[in-house]
């Protein structure tokens, strides 16, 4: 296995749509495995692929940081069947880092994608797993936490990054 890079905000990859996964191969396993270590790693409780470079529809979770097994899920061409509530939390992203700010999101979500072999799976999840799910399937469609705000939110925190990349510590 080995840690990959995570790429950070405003690198175009983030806001691009990704495309649907066709090959359940090894080099998908070995992607998976990758996002998987990278995630723990920074840590983090979701990464997606757009988050490493590869704008492919995979992501991986784990909102229990490697305590339960059953926890670590990785979804591939994951597609939200219900949505249902509300729930409004802190929130933050891999790939801007130190950033939280409270966003709103459903309450409960289903989420239905592939494993690795290619097989159906669902999962119906509550609170942080349902705003990890939602999170990391916005990443997939190229959208970022950041449009989860209000417009004077999303400046703040803009403004507050273009701060940070021009001294150098972004
Ligand atoms: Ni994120």
């Amino acid at each position: 296995m080995s840690l990959l890079k995570i790429i950070k905000y405003p690198d175009p990859v983030l806001e691009t749509e990704a495309e649907p996964v066709t090959e359940f191969d090894e080099g998908l396993r070995k992607l998976v495995e990758d996002m998987f270590e990278t995630m723990y790693a920074a840590p983090g409780v979701g990464l997606a692929a757009p988050q490493v470079g590869i704008s492919k529809r995979v992501f991986v979770m784990d909102c229990s940081g490697g305590r339960d097994p059953e926890q670590k899920i990785a979804m591939i061409n994951p597609q939200v069947m219900m949505k249902e509530g509300e729930q409004t939390g802190e929130e933050g992203c891999l790939s801007f880092p130190g950033i939280y700010f409270p966003v709103t999101r459903a309450m409960r979500a289903v989420v239905r994608a592939q494993d690795i072999d290619g097989e159906e799976f669902e999962v119906d999840g509550m609170e942080l797993t349902a705003r990890c799910m939602l999170h990391e399937n916005d990443h997939l469609e190229g959208v970022l936490f950041i449009e989860r705000t209000s417009p004077l939110k999303r400046e703040m925190v803009k403004r507050r990054i273009r701060k940070l990349i021009k001294q150098g510590e972004w």
